[in-house]
């Protein structure tokens, strides 16, 4: 149950074989990897904090072959920033010259004309759109979480999931926990019955604020937007999606299913910023056989942090690497001394996988997670019961018809300059009929 490591010789085990039976079948792979250690030609879309790592872990997977070749960003200086912080540690890994660095809102389809494997990693309400011109081009895919920030968003990702899966190609998404040693034990403790059946749980992340990127002289509304991208649902889906994604990820994937429906309660309390997010959600997920998942997630500085998962079951309570039962008696503990870090796993399997044409998509399970998060999300906002199946299914876009620097956008501030925060009891989704 253990993750790899992804080492050169797991690398090449069984390639002449997979090559072997792809001939045979007739199959037409993307592009042939199982010739050895050949070069992968890594492209990033989002040269932010995270595209960054993710291309130094890319860029890291022991014995690979593997080259930056070409990067992209909303703004210049950014995809700038990436390549001098990547440059010092990888020098002999980057191979971007000047004409294959793109900027502007419709650099990413430029990336995708030049690599083999794509890393996804701008602002989520992009990456249904990312996603989908990836998987067209037919390229294998890293990409962050969260996927999408409304129903339309889900939709498309779960159709170019399955266009994935026709062309044989890998992706594997930043729900890092599931390459993680002690998540993985700690589902296999649950699986072995140490807790019994779970009957409910707690899942939060709970911290202090999130950054705000000030308005620069000059900038259009879509600039200043797409930079301060946390605090525009269009862009982000509200810190409930953002960040707490991970935990709810965690209640689905250790329950095996997906919530029925949604009821919670949030707001914000913080005025001083000028953001359309919430700064605190608390929502009561049902899922089949009367389970019931409560979440906690909130950014307000001075209060009290926790990001965790719990699980109450028939015999204990699970935590992740201990279970204990209701008298306070340890029924099991994670003792494994062997943790490598999950962001570096997740880029070892993703290569693996490549080179040895093994099936691996997690877009399904991470776009079930987003949702989750989505589905949150519309209760909060609206105080009313959401459901899955109609949510899933309701023409719930968020994203512009139009995209460029000048293009109107969803959210727009009221005559005050302040952006609206919704009103439980008030606010509607934005759904058409
Ligand atoms: N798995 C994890 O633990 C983890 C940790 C941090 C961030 N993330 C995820 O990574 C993603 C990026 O987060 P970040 O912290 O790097 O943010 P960031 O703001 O540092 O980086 C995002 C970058 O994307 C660029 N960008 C915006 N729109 C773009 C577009 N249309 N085309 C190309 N580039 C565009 C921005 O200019 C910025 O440089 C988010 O989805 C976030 O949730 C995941």
């Amino acid at each position: 149950m253990k993750v790899q490591d992804g080492s050169r010789r797991e690398f090449l085990k069984g390639t002449a074989a997979v090559a072997g039976a792809a001939m045979a079948a007739g199959l037409i792979l993307p592009k042939a990897y199982a010739a050895g250690n050949d070069l992968i030609r890594i492209g990033l879309i989002g040269c932010g904090g995270r595209g960054s790592g993710a291309a130094n872990q890319a860029l890291s997977v022991p014995n690979s072959n593997v080259k930056l070749v070409a990067v992209a960003d909303a703004f210049e200086d950014k995809v700038n920033g990436a390549l001098s912080a990547l440059q010092k540690k990888h020098a002999d890994k980057i191979d971007v010259p000047p004409e294959r660095r793109f900027s502007g809102l419709d650099a990413y389809q430029k990336v995708l004309e030049h690599c083999d494997l794509v890393i996804l990693a701008t602002p989520p309400g992009f990456r249904p759109i990312h996603f989908e011109a990836a998987v067209a081009a037919g390229k294998h895919v890293f990409m962050e979480k969260p996927v999408c920030v409304d129903s339309w968003g889900a939709r498309k990702v779960i159709e170019a999931a399955k266009v994935a899966d026709g062309k044989k190609l890998k992706v594997v998404c930043g729900l890092q926990r599931h390459y993680q040693n002690v998540y993985l034990e700690t589902l296999k403790a649950l699986k072995d019955g140490v807790v019994g059946d779970i009957v409910s749980g707690q899942v939060y992340w709970n911290g202090n604020g999130i950054w705000y990127r000030d308005r620069k002289d000059g900038m259009t509304e879509m600039q200043f937007q797409v930079n301060n991208w946390y605090h525009f649902n269009w862009l982000c889906g509200d810190h409930i999606c953002e960040q707490h994604v991970h935990n709810l990820d965690v209640a689905n994937w250790f329950l095996g299913a997906n919530p029925i429906s949604a009821c919670g309660m949030g707001g914000r309390v913080d005025k001083t910023r000028n953001t359309e997010i919430f700064d605190h959600h608390y929502v009561e997920y049902q899922y089949p056989n009367g389970v019931v998942i409560n979440s906690q997630c909130r950014q307000i500085a001075g209060t009290k942090s926790d990001v965790s998962e719990h699980f109450h079951g028939t015999k204990g309570i699970l935590h992740i690497g201990r279970a204990v039962d209701y008298k306070g008696n340890v029924l099991w503990k994670y003792e494994g001394k062997d943790n490598p870090d999950p962001y570096q796993v997740e880029h070892n399997f993703l290569q693996n996988a490549v080179r040895e044409d093994k099936a691996v998509n997690n877009a399904y399970y991470t776009v079930d997670s987003t949702f989750t998060a989505i589905l949150g999300r519309s209760a909060t906002y609206t105080g009313t019961e959401q459901k899955w199946a109609d949510l899933l299914k309701a023409e719930y876009r968020t994203y512009p018809e139009v995209v460029n620097w000048d293009a109107p956008t969803p959210t727009k501030p009221g005559a005050d300059g302040r952006y609206a925060v919704p009103i439980p009891g008030q606010y509607k989704l934005p759904i058409k009929a």
